[in-house]
């Protein structure tokens, strides 16, 4: 492939939009380094920009109407200005790049999941005269460079340690679309999170989508655990997360080094799926109820104060009264600290959509989700009302959403803490004295101000 030089098409400016997961964050994060490379400007400015680019999303059918109906609605962009570039990248571009082809012609360059490195060169091709592009060849290590680039918040940043899944859940396109898994070694990831660090990064999520089987590319010497320690190590680092645990994938040197790390969030997120052993088996989860409950209790054994925060499927083809009531109970009873719940939808291709009915009517799968939801704010609701009189350390991420004249931030075990204090600010690390509660927040009063956070 020739390299365009900047110089040949002006650079411009781009416009990112991200759906789907924290993976897909950290995707247009690196393609927004690589824009910036070619002296790119970042706006958030339609009209402003001369390329948008679309990370998409292929999780439920809901991700993908989404991106198709924005897309559609960007024709008259399009034609609007000669030169400007629409692109799409992410893991619907993966599966249905084809497809946008056909129905949305005027999207003009389409990069895979394992392609995106290519973008920002493809879009100043596209600029000048060339393409279309459709590049899903899968050939590109996205992980190598990660430029220097604007994040959500310049303090906070997300780490990819692997790509991929290898595992067979019934339900599921990600496999499909992000491919086999790979870790990255583990110095490349310790080098990465010093770089951030340097930078004025202060709580590092990472990311994988069963991150407990991170095995740095040395199965049987390497393990989340060694990792871990080698994070928890490095200066200036205050806050470590992981996500997505899968209950089967712990081994007893994480559970270890998890003990070990001072600096590790007191939160852990390992989806259930269903309360329902015979719903289990159906997703092929490869877990009991009992055996989930039995690494609940090893991990609250270990770490005491751990929380533990969950995903949920409702619906699933062939749930019935009685596997959601267990469900119900299920919830209550591991005294989870978080619930994302989700109507099961057919993904094509997926063992699920090929060969279950998806026999559960949209009203019921609705009443599930929201009873579910019920009992989640009330477990939650108890346990806030433990908390009320305790300080917690709070790491503020900015105004609050619902009333902007309190700071939100969030405590080790990633409750969300909301204050009133003139002398907090994004980024401010304090000490806060928990006054009230609802079932999603705690309301506190800043008891100490603690070191900035750089
Ligand atoms: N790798 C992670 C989750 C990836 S997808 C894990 O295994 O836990 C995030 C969540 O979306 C899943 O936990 C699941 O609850 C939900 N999900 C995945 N596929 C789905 C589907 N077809 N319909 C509804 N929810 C789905
Ligand atoms: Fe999907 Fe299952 Fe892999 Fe999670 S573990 S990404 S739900 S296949
Ligand atoms: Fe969606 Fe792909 Fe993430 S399907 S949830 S963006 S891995």
């Amino acid at each position: 492939m020739t390299v365009m030089q900047p110089t040949t098409t002006p650079p411009g400016r781009v416009l990112m939009e991200v759906f789907g997961c924290q993976m897909n964050v950290v995707d247009a994060e690196l393609v927004l380094g690589r824009f910036r490379k070619l002296a790119y400007e970042e706006t958030q400015d339609y009209d402003a920009a001369d390329v948008i680019v679309f990370n998409t999303c292929s999780v439920r059918g809901h991700a993908e109407d989404r991106v198709i109906s924005r897309l559609g609605a960007l024709r008259d962009w399009k034609k609007a200005k000669a030169n400007r570039v629409l692109a799409v990248m992410g893991c619907m571009a993966q599966r249905e790049a084809r497809d946008i082809r056909r129905r949305l012609p005027h999207v003009d360059l389409i990069t895979g999941t394992k392609d995106f490195p290519k973008l920002a060169e493809l879009a100043q091709r596209v600029r000048a005269g060339e393409g279309p592009f459709v590049v899903i060849d899968g050939t590109e290590r996205p992980d190598v460079e990660r430029l220097p680039t604007t994040r959500p918040k310049p303090f906070q940043a997300y780490v990819t340690i692997m790509r991929g899944c290898n595992r067979p859940c019934t339900y599921c396109i990600v496999p499909t679309v992000r491919g086999r898994e790979i870790s990255r070694p583990v110095d490349e990831v310790v080098d990465e999170v010093k770089a951030l660090v340097d930078e004025g990064v202060v709580e590092v999520c990472l990311l994988g989508q069963t991150v407990n089987a991170y095995d740095g590319q040395l199965p049987g010497q390497v393990t989340l655990g060694t990792l871990l320690r080698r994070l928890d190590a490095i200066a200036g680092l205050k806050r470590l997360r992981f996500i997505t645990s899968h209950p089967t994938d712990f081994n007893d040197d994480t559970f270890a080094a998890m003990a070990e790390c001072s600096r590790l969030d007191r939160f852990l997120h390992m989806p259930i799926q269903s309360g329902s052993d015979r719903m289990l088996r159906a997703m092929r989860r490869g877990y009991t109820v009992d055996k989930y409950r039995a690494i609940v209790d090893r991990v609250r054994a270990a770490i005491p104060d751990m929380q533990v925060g969950c995903d949920w499927i409702v619906g699933f083809p062939g749930e019935t009264e009685a596997d959601h009531e267990a469900s119900l109970a299920v919830c209550e009873e591991m005294r989870f600290s978080q619930s994302f719940v989700f109507k099961y939808s057919p993904r094509p291709g997926t063992v699920s959509a090929e060969s279950m009915v998806d026999d559960v009517d949209n009203e019921t799968k609705k009443r599930r989700n929201n009873e579910l939801l019920d009992v989640q704010a009330r477990v939650s609701l108890t346990s806030h009302q433990q908390l009320v009189g305790r300080e917690l350390d709070v790491l503020f991420e900015g105004r609050s959403r619902l009333d902007d004249t309190k700071w939100a931030g969030r405590d080790p075990a990633h409750r969300i803490v909301c204050v009133e204090d003139e002398r907090i600010r994004e980024g401010a690390f304090a000490r806060v004295r928990i006054d009230r509660c609802s079932a999603l927040t705690l309301f506190g009063s800043v008891v100490a101000v603690h070191d900035a956070s750089r």
